[in-house]
């Protein structure tokens, strides 16, 4: 029976109290608070906040999967190839990001942060291809550039050339004048101008004044889906979790007018097989657009209407 009833615990000193907290498992819980306890109290106040979030959730994770020592490794080492690989021309570890579906989920966060009204055009990833300082054209013009039945595309560019047009508007609807609209995309090659020595500098690029009616208009193509590059670490990744690498056929924006906050985003293609699939999450309903065919203008058989909303700053 004197067996059954435990003695009382003996008062601890701090000292032993210390020795046992140190001879605890690191996978218990109480290791995650000793290191999350390590933070001074002047560390840097959103780190303070962000960084024991980011050392439970680690931890968490680590415990979950009973992550081993080798594959912790591995992981450390594909982290290093990424930063290896990257330069002012190639992000291969916000590339890595984007096909964790991470820089989506941030732009995302952050717009919504920022919006006041529901009305605002959603914003969506800048993307690792925008140059700044496209040429500014006069509004009606094209973005396509030297196409002539030489290029071996352009059968497809005529099938597809479009005429994109609309307003940039307030929330309150009233219309912007003087808003600069920055376009970019892909050639029907799916490839970039700066990805492909065979076109032109700044071809399918271009900035864009709206007029007293807040309109905007240029000529362009629809856009078709291409590959995100996947020739180092995170298209081995991809392989490996049995996903492809493609973007349904997207048109980059930037719109930006003094006294308004500047929008990044992409209007999707609907024809687009991969629309509902997209390599890096970015895709939003409200940016899935429809092309309608164009009757009696012989620079575009389709016709793309669409008016972004600019929140106040
Ligand atoms: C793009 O849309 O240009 C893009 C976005 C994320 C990764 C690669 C390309
Ligand atoms: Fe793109």
């Amino acid at each position: 029976m004197g067996q059954m009833i435990p003695e009382p615990a003996p008062k601890l000193s701090m000292e032993a109290r210390l020795n046992g907290l140190s001879k605890m498992s690191q996978t218990s819980s109480n290791f995650t608070e000793r290191v999350i306890a390590a933070t001074g109290p002047n560390a840097h106040p959103r780190l303070k906040e962000i960084i024991p979030s980011l050392v439970r959730h680690l931890h968490d994770f680590a415990r979950e999967v009973k992550l081993t020592v080798g594959e912790w490794e591995a992981a450390v080492e594909f982290l290093n190839e990424c930063g290896k690989m990257s330069n002012d021309r190639r992000n291969e570890t916000q590339l890595l990001c984007d096909i964790l579906g991470l820089e989506s989920l941030v732009d995302d966060i952050t717009s919504k942060l920022l919006a006041s009204s529901a009305s605002e055009t959603p914003s969506a990833i800048l993307g690792p291809f925008y140059r700044h300082n496209a040429p500014l054209l006069p509004n009606g013009s094209s973005i396509i550039q030297d196409l002539d039945p030489s290029v071996p595309w352009y059968t497809q560019a005529v099938a597809d050339s479009a005429h994109v047009t609309g307003r940039v508007l307030s929330s309150s609807g009233e219309p912007i004048k003087g808003a600069i609209v920055d376009v970019w995309h892909a050639a029907p090659n799916g490839l970039y101008e700066q990805q492909d020595e065979a076109q032109p500098d700044m071809n399918f690029r271009g900035r864009f004044m709206t007029d007293a009616e807040g309109r905007y208009s240029f000529y362009a193509l629809r856009p078709v889906s291409y590959p995100i590059p996947d020739d180092g670490p995170s298209g081995r990744l991809l392989k490996l979790l049995d996903r492809h690498p493609y973007r349904p056929g997207h048109i980059h924006f930037i719109v930006s007018a003094p006294g308004f906050r500047t929008l990044t985003t992409q209007l999707y293609d609907d024809r687009d097989h991969y629309v509902t699939n997209d390599a890096v999450f970015a895709v939003k309903d409200e940016l899935i657009v429809k092309f309608v065919p164009k009757e009696g203008d012989p620079k575009a058989l389709w016709l793309l209407e669409y008016d972004f909303v600019l929140g106040r700053k």
